[in-house]
């Protein structure tokens, strides 16, 4: 299966997803990469892997439509069946739904419908709970609303700062990522309403 991959970042979600697909753990294959940042680190992990990657730079175009639609065109062009979000620091538009619905996942920091949006790790500090962990899911017009895929849970010890949780947290999207994207890629995910049956 021919996955494409959006990062803003650092991409060590990019990096677990690229060494499952490499060892052979999983039957998929990142494609592409894209990135809105020109100096994200995925973009350079793309590139050690030999794997063709792009910064598109939204301020060029006229509309959040329009550099979507420029998105689009390099993941067609890399025959991309699933995009999978690895710290995408934005929302995905009306473009990108509706050429991949329900075919874009996103790895989250915390168990949703918990701590949505940013710094989920700090406000699972802040709030005080006990657990926290991550969440794969598919991405809809809301912010961190999709149906749920996978999710894992860590403990939130009283000593924890956010760096320590988020480290915690971050063990386990590396593990539950690569697994949501061989369920899908073998078929094993049925959407029905809000949940994602997975099949045996
Ligand atoms: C991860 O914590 C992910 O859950 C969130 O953004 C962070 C990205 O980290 N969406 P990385 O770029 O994959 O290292």
């Amino acid at each position: 299966m021919k996955i494409g991959v959006l990062a803003s970042g650092r991409g060590s979600n990019l990096q677990a997803i690229i060494d499952a697909c490499e060892s052979g753990k999983i039957s998929a294959e990142v494609k592409v990469v894209i990135s809105d940042h020109k100096e994200a680190y995925a973009l350079k992990r793309a590139e050690m892997h030999k794997i063709p990657h792009y910064f598109v730079d939204i301020k060029k175009f006229k509309s959040k439509a329009h550099y979507e639609e420029e998105v689009l065109r390099l993941l067609k062009k890399h025959g991309v069946q699933l995009v999978c979000l690895a710290g995408y620091m934005r929302l995905v538009g009306e473009v990108l739904l509706k050429a991949y619905p329900m075919s874009i996942m996103n790895i989250h920091p915390s168990l949703l419908p918990a701590f949505p949006g940013l710094n989920a790790q700090k406000q699972a500090i802040e709030y005080g709970v006990k657990v926290s962990g991550c969440t794969v899911h598919f991405v809809d017009e809301g912010m961190d609303t999709g149906p749920i895929i996978l999710q894992s849970a860590v403990q939130v010890f009283e000593n924890d700062t956010e760096e320590t949780l988020a480290k915690r947290i971050l063990e386990q999207e590396h593990v539950i990522y690569p697994k949501a994207i061989e369920l899908f890629s073998k078929g094993k995910l049925k959407i029905e309403g809000r949940r994602v049956k997975i099949l045996e």
